[in-house]
């Protein structure tokens, strides 16, 4: 519920709405892009990032919380374990339970394999249950998987590695197909064809979606799947160290049950990180969109097992958090709301930027007009935000709309007293994915041998900024891509005998340089005392 003086703020919101309908917000030039960048996106800001001291991207900068957790120690430290003591005996072992490790497992699995997937919390708490707007593949007769190439590469500033976009864009309309056959409901229209939109530096509509609960409909059907197939899934027992063989190869994992607090030893043959992102770092004390469980894992075991980053500096905040009511405090507002035309505004209902620019100049542009510029609206909770007109979205498309295209969003915001078909909303850029990761190549492989890499916890395909539905993509196309190359790959491998010297030599290198203190990592889950992590 909104209090008077915000009501009272709202009445410049409709005031203003008559001229701008249909007037279209002209776009930034690329000088007027990089300028806004450099001004205020967070990535930019050279205190908030440190250099590695140890591993093979040592002297490279990330972000100071994650170079914390880097140099921290291992869980096992004090552990004694005895590595001949196996408790699972697999050729794949898939390491995360959302939608890149369910499609690995699934096509490991198709190929023969014998896999195990294990997970931190539940199978399917991941973000890509999370994911709202959709999913982009090139499948309509005014589009191409050339066009959607270049549309990533733009989005990425040409930063991206191109083999890796050339199979996300190749291998996307199947991926849709595969989804479709599979059960998964997406929006159609009344004679079956894709309804598709645009997404933020789109130049064609090709975002699939089911309403604004995409990546719920996804992750349902994969996790039916993977159930139905019999593939053993563990769950409450997230991997903590990867495993190396005598001959350096990645030969498994240590896993820790969360309810019994053993320690249990996974040998594999090949092994498929799938454990996403680093939203609850809480980078530069943003809120995040992110689940309970994207705590960086991934990179953190990864790294210290040989593997090598890339832009792991590049983070990308979402334009559109929610600034207000503060009980959803950096919640996702899914793109989707401005691809179906609502704007954002400033404090007098004016518009200061196209609606639909790269998430990270729309980003900046938003923190610019809050900050610099002082023209936000400060939210009964005290949080400075930006309107987005989300009743625009009836006035263009029609009475309804709100109700059928974006359920979940309307609900949301009603539980708080607040119509979003009839009132605009307060948002502000919250933390949303990391855009690098750990690079990998067009199967998924990383610099170690056997050991891969798929979805969020990756880098390279979406070079230092991503665009809107190239997510679930990615996860899904890199997934079924890891898993393919690791069932294969399995019938080459003998795993000699298990080691954790790379554990050992890291704890080495923290005594060199002196780090002290308790931390350890893999962090597994965030800690919510107050504030960030250096201040608990
Ligand atoms: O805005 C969104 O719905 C988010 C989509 C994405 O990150 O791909």
């Amino acid at each position: 519920m909104y209090t008077p003086r915000i009501r009272e703020l709202i009445k410049k919101v409709e005031e203003t709405r008559p001229q701008r309908v249909g007037i279209p917000f002209p776009r930034m030039s690329p000088e007027e892009k990089k300028e806004v960048l450099k001004e205020c996106y967070p990535d930019y800001k050279e205190n908030e990032f440190k250099k590695l001291r140890l591993g093979p991207n040592k002297g490279e900068k990330v972000p100071v919380e994650l170079a914390n957790i880097i140099e921290s120690k291992s869980r096992l430290q004090n552990l004694d374990m005895d590595l001949k003591k196996v408790d699972y005996d697999v050729d794949v072992l898939v390491i995360g339970g959302g939608g890149a490790g369910a499609s690995a497992a699934l096509q490991a699995h198709e190929k023969g394999a014998n896999v195990l997937l294990v997970t931190k919390l539940r199978f399917g708490d991941a973000n890509t249950i999370m994911a709202e707007g959709g999913i982009q593949a090139a499948d309509k007769e005014n589009d191409s998987p050339e066009i959607h190439y270049l549309d990533v590469l733009g989005g990425g500033h040409f930063t991206n590695k191109k083999e890796l976009v050339h199979a996300l864009v190749k291998d996307a309309p199947n991926v849709i197909k595969w989804l479709n056959d599979l059960g998964v409901m997406f929006d159609k229209e009344k004679d079956g064809t894709m309804i598709t939109t645009h997404g933020g530096g789109t130049s064609r509509k090709r975002m699939h979606a089911a309403a604004d609960y995409t990546g719920a409909e996804i992750m349902r059907v994969l996790r039916d799947e993977v159930l139905n197939r019999g593939i053993e899934v563990i769950e409450f027992s997230p991997a903590v160290e990867l495993l190396l063989d005598t001959e350096g190869k990645v030969g498994g994992a240590v896993l820790f049950n969360l309810e019994t607090e053993e320690y249990l030893i996974a040998r594999a043959k090949t092994v498929i990180i799938a454990t996403g992102g680093s939203g609850r770092l809480h980078y530069q004390g943003f809120p995040t969109s992110n689940h309970y469980g994207a705590t960086a894992d991934g990179l953190v075991m990864g790294y210290k097992a040989g593997a090598e980053f890339i832009f792991a500096d590049a983070i990308q905040y979402h334009p559109t958090g929610v600034a207000y009511p503060p009980q959803i405090f950096g919640a996702l507002v899914t793109e989707k709301v401005r691809s179906l035309g609502a704007t954002p505004l400033n404090i007098h209902g004016e518009q200061f930027v196209y609606h639909l620019e790269t998430r990270d100049v729309e980003s900046s542009a938003i923190i610019r007009e809050c900050t610099i510029k002082n023209n936000g609206i400060e939210s009964p909770s005290g949080m400075v935000g930006v309107w987005l007109d989300t009743p625009l979205i009836e006035i263009l498309h029609g009475e309804g709309t709100i109700e059928k295209r974006l359920p979940a969003m309307l609900r949301m915001y009603l539980k708080f007293g607040i119509d979003i078909r009839k009132e605009p909303i307060l948002v502000y850029p919250t933390l949303h994915y990391q855009n690098g990761g750990l690079l990998i190549d067009e199967y998924g492989r990383t610099n170690v041998e056997n050991l891969y890499v798929a979805g969020e916890a990756s880098g390279g395909i979406h070079g230092r900024n991503r665009l809107m539905g190239n997510s679930l993509l990615d996860i899904l196309v890199f997934g079924r891509r890891a898993g393919n190359h690791a069932a294969e790959q399995c019938k080459n491998v003998t795993v000699k005998q298990l080691t954790l010297e790379h554990v050992k030599k890291h704890h080495k290198e923290l005594d060199i340089l002196g780090v002290e203190g308790d931390n350890m990592s893999p962090m597994l889950l965030p800690h919510y005392t107050h504030g960030r992590e250096e201040d608990n």
